[in-house]
């Protein structure tokens, strides 16, 4: 059986990378609704459809669990397929409260970079007063870059415009950390470090769900191992996309040698 990764497009992949490197005895089907690509700018009624609508095809795929590879499709819908489901589901969380842990002591703000629609749901605004009791967290939509990052479009200089302008609001050296609420995000980590005061650091909420994700499927003995599969299928992905899009899934598999190399740095 595989485990099941779905996200609006392109960013589930820095979780999917994250996974294959945790989990390597595993095999994966990911799948992309590149119809509806994005979903930060969308209404969540709207975004619970397609999300739905999209578990619905990954779970032919005889999935043993599922990620939600997707800040905004967690926000919006983990939930309710929870409750439909009854297969483990693992979700993304802005990892807003190691990244307040990590400056209690030194006084520095955090700021959230996430879509608009995770930064507008009442689970948002839930977590940040569960964790901020010193109101040290900002936030900061930036719908754009989900766009930039499903045209596979990394170039430095338009990037950095990009982030300058977006940024110039913000006394960077008050802040210590940046947190990466959106999965399309992490593709920017290494322009992000080069623009920011090098005293700040980035965090994302991939390493975290991947631990959760190895944790239930530990608890639930759902965890393959060489031994048990026999196999030397291990780490194999099956890129699907509800555009049926060929080119797509060639630009998934590109994408995931790109996060790699940049993973490597
Ligand atoms: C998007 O489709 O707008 C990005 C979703 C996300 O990862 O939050």
């Amino acid at each position: 059986m595989k485990i099941g990764f779905f996200d609006s497009g392109l960013g589930g992949i820095t979780v999917l990378s994250e996974a294959l490197r945790r989990l390597p005895n595993e095999n994966f089907v990911y799948l992309a609704d590149t119809l509806h690509v994005p979903y930060g700018t969308k209404t969540p009624q709207e975004v619970c459809g397609y999300v739905k609508a999209s578990v619905q095809t990954i779970l032919k795929e005889d999935v043993k669990a599922l990620v939600i590879a997707c800040n905004t499709a967690t926000s919006i819908a983990v939930a309710e397929l929870r409750n439909e489901y009854h297969i483990p589901i693992i979700g993304m969380e802005p990892a807003v409260k190691p990244a307040v842990e990590m400056n209690r002591a030194n006084g520095k703000r955090v700021l959230v970079l996430a879509t608009p629609l995770t930064l507008k749901q009442s689970g948002y605004a839930a977590l940040v007063s569960r964790v901020d009791d010193h109101g040290s967290v900002d936030s900061l939509p930036l719908p754009e870059l989900v766009h930039y990052c499903e045209q596979l479009n990394f170039d430095r200089t338009e990037m950095a415009e990009y982030f300058n302008c977006k940024l110039a609001a913000f006394d960077l050296d008050l802040y210590g950390t940046v947190v990466l609420g959106c999965t399309h995000y992490p593709f920017y980590k290494e322009i992000l470090k080069g623009l920011l005061p090098s005293h700040i650091q980035l965090i994302d909420g991939s390493q975290g769900t991947v631990r959760r994700l190895k944790q239930v499927l530990s608890d639930r003995n759902l965890l393959a191992s060489p031994a048990k599969t026999g196999q030397s299928q291990e780490g194999h992905i099956t890129f699907l996309c509800t555009s049926q899009d060929a080119d797509y899934v060639h630009k998934m598999e590109r994408a995931l040698e790109i996060y790699a190399e940049h993973e490597k740095i």
